[in-house]
């Protein structure tokens, strides 16, 4: 228990954050909006642990035998499926939450390394398109910025049916950055607060999607792959039915994922931990026989994956790629500490900053005020994504390599235990040193 002298106990219900909120509600009459993804502590890929090979299996050198990390993404209907050099994509985060230099970065950093970008809520920005080597164009329930032309000009499109942070919620845009360019893409007026649907609004249900799919596949004369991205709820029965109306890439994204604003009782008490949602995609995915087989459904997975090792448990799962926005974000150099003291002036820190919201962003990445964005250079931003995309990329190889896997999609379930009971009845491998997963015989 927490006190902050001898004798002054904290309450464990009653903690001074909640105490804080109750009295900020008090005091302003406005629920709390913030961006980032779930701050509660919850099931993690933290929780599980590699296996490595020993005697009943055989691992390999690390210098001297590959371990590939290719993949190809949308073979199931598309003439043009998606050829990537590493498995690590980044994910849709919109022109307007962020500023048009860090779309350009995240474009340089993802090409560098051979994979892809995606656009967001808001359109594609010419800056994007010219830096990006694959981009994933997303539909989205909002159509701000929807373009025909764009649809065409993309390499790939996502269908978003909902994300981890705010499943059955539309995004938000507070009117401090709806800039001239941010409001003419999404047709706005300037300075207003905006909210997207929460869903699309031509459809009443999984049989619209079917007829979606074939609508965007005609307009871009069957090539490009079609994903559907959905927030992790109902996972199981999610996927079964984005497969049956004719996906070729299924995008799971867990609660821990990232968000550019919402309400943060949305962030924190809506959806499920990415970890319980990977076996249940999988389970559908199998079900429905298109899971890791030529010509079938692929996998991504997003939701708080921050490093190598949790690529690696997320493709042990059973993910076929992962797709990370928070870390991106962290990689170009949000929430860094050169800008301390503008974190302080904002009542904020570095490592703690989380009002995308309010377009103030000293690092010059979540904001559409000019001045901010000099701060950000999109040349260093791109290099230091592609850094840390190689990073991620040579930690998730070693893992691998050392459970004797020559390439990154023949990491198994079976090359993972899990920490705690809670892990393994969500990630469904054992518990360390037994063979026991709850609620399986
Ligand atoms: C700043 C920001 C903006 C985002 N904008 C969108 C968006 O426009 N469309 C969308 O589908 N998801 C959006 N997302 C969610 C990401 O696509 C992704 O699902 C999430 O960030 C993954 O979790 P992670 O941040 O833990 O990696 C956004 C996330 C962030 C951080």
């Amino acid at each position: 228990m927490t006190t902050h002298t001898p004798g002054l106990r904290e309450s464990a219900t009653f903690d001074r954050d909640v105490i804080h909120e109750i009295q900020r509600a008090a005091e302003t009459g406005i629920y709390d909006i913030r961006g980032w993804g779930a701050k509660r502590r919850l099931p993690h890929f933290d929780d599980l642990l590699f296996l490595g090979a020993s005697m009943s299996r055989y691992p390999l050198e690390g210098y001297r035998e590959r371990c590939d990390t290719d993949i190809v993404l949308g073979d199931r209907h598309a003439k043009h499926p998606l050829h990537l050099d590493i498995p690590i994509t980044i994910a849709g985060m919109s022109f307007g939450a962020l500023s048009g230099r860090a779309k350009e970065a995240l474009g340089r950093g993802a090409g560098e390394v051979g994979t892809s970008t995606t656009t967001g809520d808001g359109g594609m920005t010419p800056e994007e398109r010219g830096q990006s080597k694959h981009l994933v164009y997303q539909y989205l329930p909002s159509r701000y910025g929807m373009n025909p032309d764009d649809l065409r000009k993309a390499d790939a499109i996502e269908i978003v049916l909902g994300q981890g942070a705010k499943p059955g919620g539309g995004g938000m845009l507070l009117g401090q950055k709806i800039t001239d360019r941010v409001a003419g893409m999404r047709t706005l007026p300037v300075g207003v607060d905006q909210r997207s649907a929460c869903r699309h609004p031509d459809w009443t249900g999984p049989d619209d999607l079917a007829i979606k799919i074939i609508e965007l596949r005609e307009i871009t004369g069957w090539e490009k792959p079609i994903y559907v991205k959905v927030g992790a709820t109902r996972t199981y029965y999610d996927v079964k039915l984005a497969v049956k109306a004719g996906a070729d890439v299924v995008v799971v994204d867990g609660m821990q994922g990232g968000t550019a604003a919402t309400q943060d009782v949305f962030i924190e008490h809506v959806g499920i931990p990415t970890l319980a949602a990977i076996p249940q995609a999988v389970q559908a995915l199998q079900e429905m026989g298109v899971h890791r087989t030529p010509g079938g459904v692929q996998l991504i997975v997003s939701g708080g994956i921050r490093s190598g090792a949790d690529v690696a448990k997320a493709m042990a799962l059973g993910a076929d790629a992962v797709a990370i926005g928070t870390a991106a974000l962290i990689a170009l150099g949000d929430n860094h500490p050169r800008f301390q003291k503008q974190y302080e002036a904002l009542g904020s820190s570095a490592g703690f900053y989380d009002d995308f919201q309010a377009g103030l962003d000293p690092a010059g990445i979540t904001t559409q005020d000019p001045e901010l964005q000099k701060n950000f250079d999109p040349v260093e931003g791109g290099r230091r994504l592609a850094n840390y995309l190689r990073v991620l990329t040579m930690e998730a190889q070693t893992l691998a390599r050392a459970c004797g896997k020559s390439h990154l999609r023949n990491l198994e379930p079976q090359d993972l235990v899990a920490l705690t009971i809670e892990a393994s009845a969500m990630a469904r491998v054992p518990l360390a040193g037994t063979t026991w997963i709850p609620g399986q015989l």
